[in-house]
């Protein structure tokens, strides 16, 4: 019996993790599997209850699972804490201690979603990227960090931007299998016209890319990329980059697609995987049932594919989530033209219920 560990966290973390686990049992119920679920406490939640917004008890839970499906962390109630205390050292700390170096955020436009997206149509449609971010390393966890007052008045603040050759060569060797695995090639994206850690990044990406001579290797500044995400996202296939540009990148990668609210994520490279939204705790819609849920529907799916080796069982889900799209139904982020807005737990039912159903994609009854 897979065990699946779910840490919720905050904000609207708990009504979309509420929905994947819906999911997760209509799947379940179809193809005769039985999840085990257990809850931890992570982020501000788990502050207000332990003092830690990480505490042991959910890292050995994680550890004693199959896969862990985790919701959003952070809060306004929660920004004037020390660093260490804050909601999303929890996260980096769970990343950190499952050793997930690896984020694979995909950015695809759903068919029935392209009107959704603030870009052109054409620029958009077909678009499938995915984004594998370096999470464990770079400026999140380089030493040295801190504040110090000067003497001469005021305070200077710093954090180190370190990469080694070794946290390079691992994620730029999964980027490669990925790749050739999809259209095979990889966009590298660094700042090596400034950084010293970038240029070793270009180095170590081009050794690697020697033993892949079958997929395209680009290499691109961050800033450039930016632009070029909004200019020509076609041209993308695999994007590799660092924990802080993939970051961001990846945000701006999830618009592409209509909404941050549509984007899922898979952290691999430990014992055990964690799956989350991309999308964070969105606290000025929390608890009002309004939350987009398909973006931890469609971590879910990853989980299950990545996880656990379920492959049709994950495929199911995604054809579920296309099919309510197609049939038109939306949650107010993704809301357009004549569309039928639902709420969060609609949402959940409707893909629970596109799920019982084995709708294949396109085959949906439009509203
Ligand atoms: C993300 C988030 C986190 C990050 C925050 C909440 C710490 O923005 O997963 O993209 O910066 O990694
Ligand atoms: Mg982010």
């Amino acid at each position: 019996m897979p065990k699946i560990a779910l840490l919720p966290g905050d904000g609207i973390g708990k009504e979309v993790v509420r929905e994947a686990v819906k999911i997760l049992l209509a799947v379940g119920k179809r193809y005769n599997l039985d999840f085990v679920f257990e809850e931890g406490l992570i982020g501000g939640s788990a502050y207000d209850a332990t003092s830690s917004p990480l505490p042991p008890k959910t890292i050995d839970l994680c550890l004693g699972a199959d896969a862990v499906l985790l919701g959003a962390v952070g809060g306004p109630k929660w920004d004037d804490l020390p660093g260490n205390l804050r909601p999303e050292a929890g996260l980096l700390g769970i990343r950190k201690a499952l050793g997930l170096y690896a984020n694979l955020r995909p950015a695809r436009v759903f068919p029935g979603l392209t009107g959704a997206s603030p870009l052109k149509e054409k620029v958009v449609s077909g678009i499938d990227i995915l984004v594998i971010r370096e999470l464990t390393g770079g400026i999140y966890f380089g030493e040295p960090r801190g504040r110090e007052k000067l003497v001469s008045g005021g305070t200077k603040a710093y954090d180190t931007m370190v990469y080694t050759t070794e946290e390079v060569r691992r994620i730029a060797e999964l980027a490669f299998e990925i790749a050739a695995k999809r259209c095979g090639r990889v966009t590298s994206v660094d700042k090596a016209n400034v950084l010293e850690s970038s240029r070793l990044w270009r180095e170590v990406v081009r050794q690697v890319h020697q033993r892949y001579p079958d997929v395209v290797l680009t290499e691109m500044y961050v800033d450039n990329c930016a632009m070029q995400l909004v200019r020509d996202p076609g041209q993308f296939d695999v994007i590799l980059t660092t924990n802080l540009f993939g970051d961001i990148l990846s945000d701006e990668a999830a618009m592409l697609t209509g909404s941050l609210g549509m984007l899922p994520s898979a952290s691999l490279g430990g014992s055990v995987g964690l799956y989350e939204p991309v999308h964070g705790s969105a606290p000025d819609i929390a608890g009002e049932n309004k939350a987009n849920p398909l973006a931890t529907i469609l971590s879910a799916a990853m989980l299950l594919r990545y996880s656990l080796g379920l492959h049709q069982e994950a495929q199911a889900i995604e054809d579920a989530v296309e099919a309510a799209l197609l049939a038109g139904y939306r949650t107010l982020d993704i809301a357009a033209g004549s569309c039928q807005v639902v709420s969060t737990s609609q949402m959940g039912d409707l893909v629970a219920g596109f799920i019982r159903q084995g709708s294949q994609p396109g085959k949906a009854g439009a509203l």
